[in-house]
């Protein structure tokens, strides 16, 4: 079977996973919006707007950096892929320009989103700055009290912040506030910011972020001559991994690896480590791994990195998981640490904490490979938004 073009499937089903578990109303607008997407995605102009602003906007084509002190130190060859170089800084920006086109071209005037990190609400913000449309975020408190500088930034984008006191207050519950928001306010756009939520999200934020897959082809083969052995990257929704491995899910040689957050450990309850230890159900309109108690709820999840305390992960990669095509590992809060503060002091850029879960399980996977075996490391964002945090924890 040719996995990659044949999923997800009309009903947005990735094998068993995915699909449209929400009421009637929000289905017919999903339904809809399928319809719009895969019309306007084919359409020359779309595309050509989409490009020019991925290259002189966002400013792509990121660079694929050999990290030449890190792989010394490691014994392997150590490339990142640069989303850190990004406009506003993480990978998100792909994905909001594409939606944020997407709603400019259906005549929508207001996008709401959610944001754990607060990346993808500043990609959020900044592309309907860009766009004219009117913008909505809705951030957990915790969140919020990690990421003030990027609430300052959101609102001098012209953003209109909501801080959610309900729930464990973290990105779950920002996803319930802005799916309830939408719920009552149909008429704007919801800018979903990873690869989870209803069909057709998975599959278009799938789309607008296999541009960095695509580009970490072209350019592997061009610096090495050949493929890489390894694609890692870190998983909270699961859009960076996903974009960096959907081009090379043919290549079977390529192996490919998400890394989830195990927080203070594994056996503590403070993790969010979906795919080691959830089991299938439904959340936010989509069925996939989930960490669940008995009755199915979803169960409070902790991360150091507010953009991977997820208790839910992309359908397509519960299917790859399932086929044994895509491998899940995790890092705990401390390992992610130390890698940041080492690639900082080592290679001179300072990596997001999401990123920095990358880092640190490929420095580990780094120790077993031979010299001339390659890892591409998704470097999905830049740490400026932690720094104030980090410094904090001493
Ligand atoms: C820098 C960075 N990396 C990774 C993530 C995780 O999201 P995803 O799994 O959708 O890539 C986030 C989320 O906020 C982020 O800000």
């Amino acid at each position: 079977m040719n996995i990659k073009n044949n999923i997800p499937n009309k009903k947005g089903f990735f094998g068993e996973y995915g699909g449209q578990f929400v009421p009637e109303g929000l289905k017919i607008a999903m339904n809809n919006l399928t319809k719009d997407y895969l019309k306007i995605k084919k359409d020359k102009t779309f595309k050509k707007e989409f490009v020019e602003l991925m290259n002189n906007y966002v400013g792509r084509p990121s660079a694929l950096y050999f990290a030449r002190n890190l792989s010394k130190k490691y014994g392997c060859k150590i490339y990142f892929k640069r989303e850190d170089l990004n406009h506003t800084g993480a990978h998100k920006i792909n994905n909001t320009i594409g939606q944020a086109l997407l709603a400019k071209r259906i005549g929508i005037k207001k996008i709401i989103a959610e944001t754990g990190a607060g990346q993808h609400g500043v990609a959020t913000a900044t592309a309907a700055a860009l766009m004219g449309l009117e913008c909505e975020i809705f951030m957990g408190e915790i969140d919020a009290k990690k990421q003030m500088m990027n609430i300052y930034r959101m609102q001098l984008l012209g953003a209109k912040v909501n801080v959610v006191k309900k729930g464990g207050r973290t990105l779950k519950d920002a996803v319930d506030a802005a799916l309830e928001y939408y719920m009552h306010h149909p008429e704007v756009f919801y800018l979903l910011g990873s690869v989870v939520g209803p069909h057709p999200y998975p599959m278009m934020v799938r789309d607008f972020q296999s541009i960095i897959g695509k580009e970490a082809k072209k350019q592997i083969k061009k610096q090495e001559g050949r493929l890489p052995d390894y694609l890692v990257a870190c998983v909270g929704g699961g859009s960076n991994a996903i974009g960096l491995f959907y081009d090379f899910i043919p290549n079977k040689q390529v192996k490919l690896i998400g890394v989830e957050p195990a927080g203070k450990g594994l056996k503590t309850g403070k993790h969010a480590a979906t795919m080691t230890l959830g089991k299938p159900g439904v959340l936010h309109g989509f069925y996939s791994y989930l960490l669940q108690d008995k009755d199915g709820n979803p169960l409070p999840v902790y991360s150091i990195a507010s953009g991977l305390d997820y208790p839910g992960v992309g359908p397509e990669q519960s299917f790859l998981k399932d086929i044994k095509r895509a491998e899940f590992k995790h890092v705990t809060d401390a390992e992610a640490l130390a890698a940041f503060h080492e690639t900082s002091r080592i290679e001179g850029i300072i990596p997001a904490l999401e990123t920095s879960h990358a880092l640190a399980y490929s420095f580990k996977l780094a120790k077993k490979l031979r010299k001339d075996q390659i890892i591409i490391v998704n470097f999905s964002g830049r740490g400026d938004k932690d720094v104030e945090f980090v410094a904090s924890l001493h």
